[in-house]
This record gives structure tokens, C-alpha cells and sequence, in this order.
């Protein structure tokens, strides 16, 4: 980077440090650069980066179709104009949602949590329409995650994330995930629908068994309720499919998508199928900023590269890689106990800390980010080749032979 502010990572840790709050406890590198899989730190230390902002810079690092795309914004002078009227680029990323997904229509917002506020409060809008004394009732998973704003970490089946804000919304149960008599029993006269991310992903990199999300499917139908498909980490390619229910042959009411939708620039959507797309009027809900000019931009760049051919397949095929070459190396280390995911979303449950692992792979030029205390979690960019990722898994073996030394 030319003309620098600072002259070290130190001062802009140290800047960081007195002028931010405090809420992330972030590791001391600041990174300047990237290109395809790998970025690059301050002192010009390179990583191949197997986290991507964590499954959020899905065509890697310098796409030029991308850069293409947000310079032609950039260079149109219009970034922005506001929902009080139309644009080309918000509307050509709806259509394109609609076309990978099947679900009709989109509301834009800046993030996965917001998504999913949007979801929950549509979810019990519908649920009055359908009949008015129902009292707003959702069921959610145990290890669930679903963002920090009320709504969605009341939502978010964990108490960790809960503790100290209390309290938190009404009317929000949890049911184990993948059981569903455990959610069965929690369906009342009051409940207006099921929450649930098809690949728990903060959770533990844990897939859904399919009768489980066709079962869902099934209890929606019956109870008239709507199945929303928090698809914030899993959607948008990541296991191989536009959306992970995709892949699982089941179609929610509504999907929230996040992350991998702006390849890196924020932008959030919930994605309605029929039995949700009327249910919002104008003025019920909006947001400022939600699918502007340049982030609607770059999710058309984005779900344009989904529809290309072959890139879906080549996810799936790099993601089989990757969970062999994992599952090799479970059988040589028996602190790794499970290898599980699907397509680009994979994570190795360890029977020791995973924090250890990871900066010990980061040392190495790895980068790596833990799902809870002993689960590694995978999501590199979708583009990621295979000879990318043998050497991620070559570095992570020096690093197990490193910790498990120890
Ligand atoms: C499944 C899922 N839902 C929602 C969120 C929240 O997204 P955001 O941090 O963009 O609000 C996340 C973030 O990790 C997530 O993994």
C-alpha cells in the first residue's frame, strides 16, 4: 500500500486498541492486500486464507469482474440514492435471486442479522394474518446462530451469546436440532414458523440429516407455519448450491442470505418464496442502505458467477477434496474426531482446544477459524484450487504434529 498512514502493525494495533471499542478480540496482523486465496499482511507476510473474512469473499481476493462492476458504480457517480426510488442494480440482483433460487422476491438489507430480523418480524406478521390471536411463537435450534441485533440473537439458540442483555424477545423456543419430536412438541396454536440454518455454522460446521429439513418442511405445511432457512453462512454456493436447501431438495418460505452474497461488500437479503411474498405492505419495513447501487451491484456480479457454468460443480468437487484430504488426515491424528460438512463449508471436531491448532497454523501462513472451542471450520473463497488446498491441509498437518508435540 503506498502512502501509509502508519508505519508498522504495532501503531495501527496500538491506534486500534484506544479508538475502538472493544468488542473483538482481534489477532495482532493487519491486512493490506489479497489476490485469489491469499492475502497479505503489513510487513508483506503472505496467507493462504481459508476463513475469507469468514465465508464472506466468495470470488477470493481482486475479481476483476467484480472490481469491474464497482468501479462502473464508482465511476457513475451514484453509489446511493435510497428506496425512494427504483434501481437498475437492486432490481437486476432480485431477478437474479429469484432466477438461482426460486424464491420470487427479495428485500435487501446490509447484513445477516438483518435478514433475519426481517424474516422474524414477517413470520409473525403472517402468522396474525392467518389468524389474529396467534401470538407470535418461533421456534429455533439449540446451537443455533443468527446475529447480534434482538431479534436475531433471540434467535440464536446459545446462551453465551445472551448473557448480560437480557431481556431478550418473547415467544422464542428452542428445539434440538435434528430431532424433530423436539421440535414437533414445541408447535402450539400460537407458533407462526421454524427457524433454522440447514448447516449450522457458529454451531459447529453441523449439516442438517435430510429427513430432519424435510421433516420441518412437512410440520410447516401441516400447521400453516413458514420455514425460514437461515442461509447467512451456508447459502449463495457454499455447499455447491445456490441455497444448501437446494441441495437438500427443500424449499423454505423464506431464505436470509448475508456473507458470500457481496463477495465483500456488505449487503444482506431475505429472499421470499409464495407464501411470503405478500405479506409485507410498503412502509412495514425498510432499511437506509438496503441493496444500493454498489452493494446490489456486487451481488449481481456475484449470482451472475453462480449461473456460470460449471462453477457450482467445481464447488462440489473442491469441496470433496477437501473433506478426503481432511478425513486422511483424521486417520493419522486421533485428536481429530469428526470431519463433517458439505461442499466449501467443512470443519474437523477436535478432542482438544482448536485455538492452538489455528495459531499454529497461522504462523505457518494458514488461516483458520474455530466453530465454538473445538471445532476448525474450512470456508475458503469458492475459487479455491485444488493445489490450494493440499497445502492448506499440508500446513495443518505440520501444525497438529506441532500441538499434539507438545
Ligand atoms: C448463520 C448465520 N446467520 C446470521 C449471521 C449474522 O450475520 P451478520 O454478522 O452479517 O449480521 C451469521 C454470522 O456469522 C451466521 O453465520
Amino acid at each position: 500500500m503506498s502512502n501509509r498512514t502508519y508505519a508498522s502493525q504495532e501503531a495501527v494495533i496500538a491506534d486500534g486498541r484506544q479508538y475502538l471499542l472493544p468488542t473483538y478480540a482481534q489477532l495482532p496482523v493487519v491486512f493490506t492486500s489479497g489476490s485469489g486465496c491469499t492475502i497479505r499482511d503489513m510487513d508483506g507476510k503472505e496467507y493462504l486464507d481459508f476463513v475469507a473474512g469468514i465465508a464472506v469473499n466468495s470470488l477470493g481476493y481482486g475479481d476483476e469482474k467484480l472490481k469491474r462492476a464497482l468501479k462502473q458504480v464508482l465511476d457513475s457517480g451514484l453509489t446511493h440514492c435510497s428506496n425512494l426510488y427504483w434501481n437498475i442494480p437492486a432490481v437486476e440482483a432480485a431477478a437474479l435471486l429469484a432466477d438461482v433460487t426460486g424464491l420470487a422476491r427479495t428485500f435487501f438489507c446490509n447484513s445477516g442479522a438483518e435478514a433475519n430480523e426481517a424474516a422474524l418480524k414477517l413470520a409473525r406478521k403472517f402468522g396474525a394474518q392467518q389468524q389474529p390471536s396467534r401470538a407470535g411463537h418461533i421456534i429455533s435450534m439449540k446451537g443455533s446462530f443468527h446475529g447480534r441485533t434482538y431479534g436475531a440473537v433471540t434467535a440464536t439458540g446459545q446462551e453465551k451469546y445472551h448473557a448480560g442483555f437480557a431481556p431478550m424477545l418473547p415467544s422464542i423456543t428452542y428445539a434440538q436440532f435434528n430431532d424433530l419430536a423436539s421440535v414437533q412438541s414445541q408447535v402450539t396454536k400460537d407458533t407462526c414458523a421454524i427457524i433454522v440454518e440447514p448447516v449450522q455454522g457458529e454451531g459447529g460446521i453441523i449439516p442438517a440429516k435430510p429427513e430432519f429439513l424435510t421433516g420441518l418442511r412437512e410440520i410447516c405445511d401441516t400447521h400453516d407455519l413458514l420455514l425460514i432457512f437461515d442461509e447467512v453462512q451456508c447459502g449463495m454456493g457454499r455447499t455447491g448450491f445456490p441455497l444448501a436447501g437446494i441441495g437438500y431438495g427443500v424449499i423454505p418460505d423464506i431464505a436470509t442470505l448475508a456473507k458470500g452474497l457481496g463477495a465483500g461488500i456488505p449487503i444482506g437479503a431475505m429472499a421470499a418464496g409464495k407464501r411470503a411474498e405478500s405479506v409485507l405492505s410498503p412502509g412495514e419495513h425498510a432499511t437506509t442502505f438496503g441493496g444500493n447501487h454498489l452493494a446490489a451491484a456486487a451481488a449481481g456480479v456475484v449470482l451472475k458467477r453462480l449461473k456460470a457454468h460449471g462453477f457450482l460443480a467445481s464447488v462440489q468437487k473442491q469441496g470433496n477434496l477437501l473433506a478426503a484430504e481432511l478425513r486422511k488426515l483424521a486417520a493419522r491424528y486421533s485428536c481429530i474426531t469428526e470431519v463433517r460438512g458439505i461442499g466449501l463449508m467443512q470443519g474437523i471436531e477436535l478432542s482438544c482446544a482448536a485455538q492452538p491448532v489455528i495459531s499454529a497454523c497461522m504462523q505457518r501462513g494458514l488461516l483458520l477459524v474455530a466453530a465454538g472451542t473445538h471445532v476448525i471450520r474450512f470456508v475458503p473463497p469458492l475459487v479455491v484450487t485444488a493445489e490450494e488446498i493440499r497445502q492448506a491441509v499440508s500446513i495443518l498437518d505440520e501444525a497438529l504434529a506441532e500441538v499434539q508435540d507438545n
